[in-house]
């Protein structure tokens, strides 16, 4: 063999054994079972994992059959058993996300992770929507009153500027969903598209705000979901059923103008993203794309075992199975007997099958920009969902 030519085999001798071991920082994450500390979550009803059913006041999703999947009891999440932030939580390896109106005495957790999500929450203060004459939301608990429950517990998390900054710093940030209902209150009120479309700069205005706000704090990795898709979800698409094929996509059968509004609403907070992200060269802002990824399940659903995937699990009857005189957690309402095989569970919101997928793609980088580090979730679940859903 020339020389000339053992010399760059050997050069990619080398690389290739550089770069068949993981960087070291990652290697580190992994051995310690993860990159973050904890898991602070603000949100809806996506992301509530027990504050709702804690204010004490009344809500179907406080019922049976809520939670009958893996709790085997209803929790105040919003879904037969596990949402997407307890999915991103296995995969961290950490606890469930303790509910922060539960209290801190019941939870011994609160440093691995808290979350301030209530059901039925809007980005956007009480007063924009008393300003407009709508419906007022369920919830007076919008981000800004979440953002000051975080505030006002920090000094119970940590003693000193430096150690809340090194917690703040080590923890994952979930920014939303939130948006959702500020839209939907306004939505079954009666309002036009167009008039909705005018509250997005200010539903996005309140994101950005609590983004900057966790920054100015410390944090370092903050993941901000987009907005669902509205056109695919059985309550809008029951409320707005059409005569006219032109409504609804020919592939996944939601309704086009609908997810047309989604995507305006994500594309407003992705412009806003990247120029928070300027503004905070250390801290990384990733964007999920929630809609992409119910999207992707909707035109494949087969792919996934889901049959009829815009009819409901749980409701009352109806092209949709949701019939908002009678929603699923009232007595008159009733259950499908295997919720795996539905991707909505009551009409507003996903089953556990779905919201797995959806995490377990997140987790995976998919629907992620920039993509979340997967070593951060290397050594607890990953393996197990990687095995059970090949994507
Ligand atoms: C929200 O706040 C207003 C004004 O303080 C109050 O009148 C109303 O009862 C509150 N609603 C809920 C659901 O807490
Ligand atoms: C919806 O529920 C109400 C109350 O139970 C019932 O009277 C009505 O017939 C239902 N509508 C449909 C379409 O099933």
């Amino acid at each position: 063999m020339p020389h000339q030519t053992i010399i760059p085999i050997l050069f990619t001798l080398v690389i290739l054994l550089l770069f068949k071991s993981p960087p070291p920082a990652a290697a580190a994450a992994a051995a310690a079972g993860g990159c973050y500390t904890s898991i602070f979550s603000f949100g809806d009803s996506i992301s509530d994992t027990g504050n709702f059913i804690a204010t004490g006041a009344y809500n179907p999703i406080c019922n049976s059959p809520y939670g009958e999947t893996f709790f085997h009891h209803p929790t105040g999440r919003a879904s037969d058993g596990r949402l997407i932030i307890d999915f991103i939580a296995e995969g961290a390896g950490l606890p469930y996300l303790a509910p922060y109106l539960q209290g801190e005495k019941k939870h011994q957790d609160f440093k691995k992770g808290i979350n301030f999500a209530v059901v039925g929450a809007t980005a956007l203060k009480t007063d924009f929507f008393q300003s407009k004459g709508i419906t007022l939301p369920m919830t007076n608990y919008s981000l800004s009153i979440q953002l000051q429950w975080f505030k006002q517990l920090l000094p119970s998390l940590c003693s000193s500027d430096s150690e809340c900054k090194n917690m703040i710093g080590n923890a994952l940030f979930l920014m939303g969903g939130i948006g959702g209902n500020d839209y939907y209150n306004a939505f079954i009120d009666g309002r036009s598209v167009e008039e909705i479309r005018t509250f997005v700069p200010f539903v996005i205005n309140a994101i950005s705000s609590a983004i900057t706000a966790v920054i100015e704090l410390g944090a370092r990795t903050l993941l901000v979901p987009g907005g669902v898709a509205f056109g695919c979800i059985p309550g809008y698409l029951d409320l707005y059923q059409s005569s006219n094929p032109e409504d609804y996509d020919q592939e996944t059968g939601c309704i086009k103008w609908l997810n047309e509004f989604s995507e305006f609403h994500d594309s407003l907070l992705r412009n806003e993203l990247e120029l928070l992200q300027q503004l905070h060269p250390h801290a990384t802002i990733i964007y999920a794309g929630y809609y992409e990824a119910m999207v992707a399940i909707l035109q494949s659903p087969e792919q996934y075992g889901f049959e009829s995937p815009l009819v409901a699990c749980c409701g009352n009857g109806g092209y949709y199975n949701y019939n908002k005189s009678c929603v699923c957690g009232e007595v008159c309402s009733t259950v499908c007997n295997d919720p795996s095989k539905h991707f909505s569970w009551d009409g507003l919101h996903l089953t556990e099958a779905a919201y797995k997928i959806i995490a377990t793609s997140l987790i995976q980088g998919k629907y992620t920009s920039p993509p979340i580090t997967h070593t951060c979730f290397l050594g607890t679940n990953i393996e197990q969902f990687s095995s059970t859903f090949s994507m």
